[in-house]
C-alpha cells in the first residue's frame, strides 16, 4: 500500500534534550542512582527503555533516599518540588523543556504585574500542574462552559496556556474569555511551535491520504490533539502506540496511509511501522 509521512512529526527539540539529560545522569550518577519524579516522557516504550537503562520513573520526593539523584522530567514542575529536594539536601537534574521553563517564568511575571492568571489546559496534565505553581490560584479552564463560574468579573487577566494546545482552541477560548466583562485582558503564547508544526503537517497529509496512523502514547497530549485535528479532517483516524495494535481491518478499502507522530514519539517506532505496512495489500 502507499504510504505518506508528514513532513513534520516525531521526537521534538525538548523530548530529545530530557532523554540525552537522563542518559547522562544514568551514566554520570550510575545504574538505580536516579529517580525520575513520573515519567520522563509521555512514551511507555521510551519509558521503559530508560528503566531498562538504569532509571527509576516511580519516584516519590518523601522515599528518595539521600543518595540518589533527583531529576525532573520534560513537563517540570512546580517550585515546592525544587523546595522540598533543596530541604531534603537532594542533587538534581532538570529535564524540564526550556518551552515549559518560560511558560513558568510568563506566570510569575504576570502575577507579579498584578494579573489574575488564567491558564487555558487540562489541570490532570502535569505540565499544567508544574506551571500553576509558579502564580497563587492559578485559574485553569479549558472548556468555554466552564468560564463564567470560574472567572472573576472585571478582572486584570492574564492568560497563558497548556504548551502542546491548539492554536483554534486557545484562539477560540480567548475569544469567550474576552467576550466577559473584563477590567484588562493580557495574553502571552506559550504555545510549543513544535507542537503547532506537527498539528500543521497533519492537516497537510490527511488531503492525500485515505486513512492515518497517529503513532505515540496513549497517554500523551500532544498526540491525542493530532489525532483529534486528523478526525476532524473527516479521515479515519487510528491512534496507536506501536504496530503491534495494527489490524489489517484498519486498512480495508484504504489506497494510501498516511502516518504522523507525537513528539514524543521515536523514530524507531515510526520506521517499523512504515516498513510493515508498505508491503501490506489492503483487503477490499
Ligand atoms: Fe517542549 Fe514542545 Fe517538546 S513544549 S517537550 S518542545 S512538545
Amino acid at each position: 500500500m502507499e504510504v505518506k509521512l508528514a513532513s513534520k512529526r516525531g521526537f521534538c527539540f525538548g523530548v530529545k534534550d530530557a532523554i540525552a539529560v537522563a542518559e547522562n545522569a544514568i551514566k554520570q550518577y550510575g545504574a538505580g542512582r536516579v529517580v525520575a519524579l513520573g515519567p520522563v516522557i509521555h512514551n511507555p516504550q521510551v519509558v521503559r527503555e530508560l528503566e531498562d537503562k538504569g532509571l527509576d520513573q516511580s519516584g516519590n520526593l518523601e522515599e528518595v533516599g539521600n543518595d540518589i539523584t533527583v531529576l525532573i522530567r520534560s513537563h517540570g514542575a512546580g517550585p515546592e518540588v525544587y523546595d522540598q529536594i533543596t530541604q531534603q539536601r537532594l542533587s538534581l537534574v532538570d529535564a524540564t523543556c526550556v518551552l515549559v521553563k518560560r511558560a513558568q517564568s510568563v506566570v510569575k511575571q504576570l502575577h507579579e504585574e498584578g494579573y489574575k492568571v488564567v491558564m487555558i489546559g487540562d489541570a490532570a496534565h502535569p505540565e499544567v500542574k508544574g506551571v500553576i505553581g509558579y502564580a497563587p490560584d492559578v485559574i485553569v479552564v479549558d472548556r468555554e462552559e466552564d468560564l463564567d463560574a470560574a472567572l472573576p468579573a472585571r478582572a486584570k487577566l492574564g492568560i497563558v496556556a497548556q504548551t502542546t494546545h491548539t492554536p483554534e482552541h486557545v484562539a477560540k477560548m480567548i475569544g469567550a474569555i474576552a467576550s466577559r466583562p473584563f477590567r484588562e485582558l493580557k495574553v502571552v503564547n506559550t504555545l510549543c511551535l513544535e507542537v503547532v508544526r506537527r498539528q500543521e503537517a497533519a492537516v497537510e497529509l490527511c488531503e492525500e491520504v485515505d486513512v492515518v496512523f497517529v503513532l505515540g502514547g496513549l497517554h500523551s497530549a500532544n498526540t491525542r490533539e493530532l489525532a483529534r485535528l486528523c478526525e476532524e479532517q473527516g479521515v479515519p483516524t487510528y491512534h496507536l502506540e506501536t504496530w503491534d495494535q495494527f489490524q489489517p481491518e484498519m486498512i480495508k478499502g484504504r489506497r494510501v496511509a498516511g502516518i504522523t507522530a507525537g513528539a514524543s514519539t521515536p523514530d524507531h517506532i515510526i520506521n517499523e511501522f512504515v516498513e510493515k505496512l508498505e508491503p501490506l495489500t489492503p483487503i477490499s
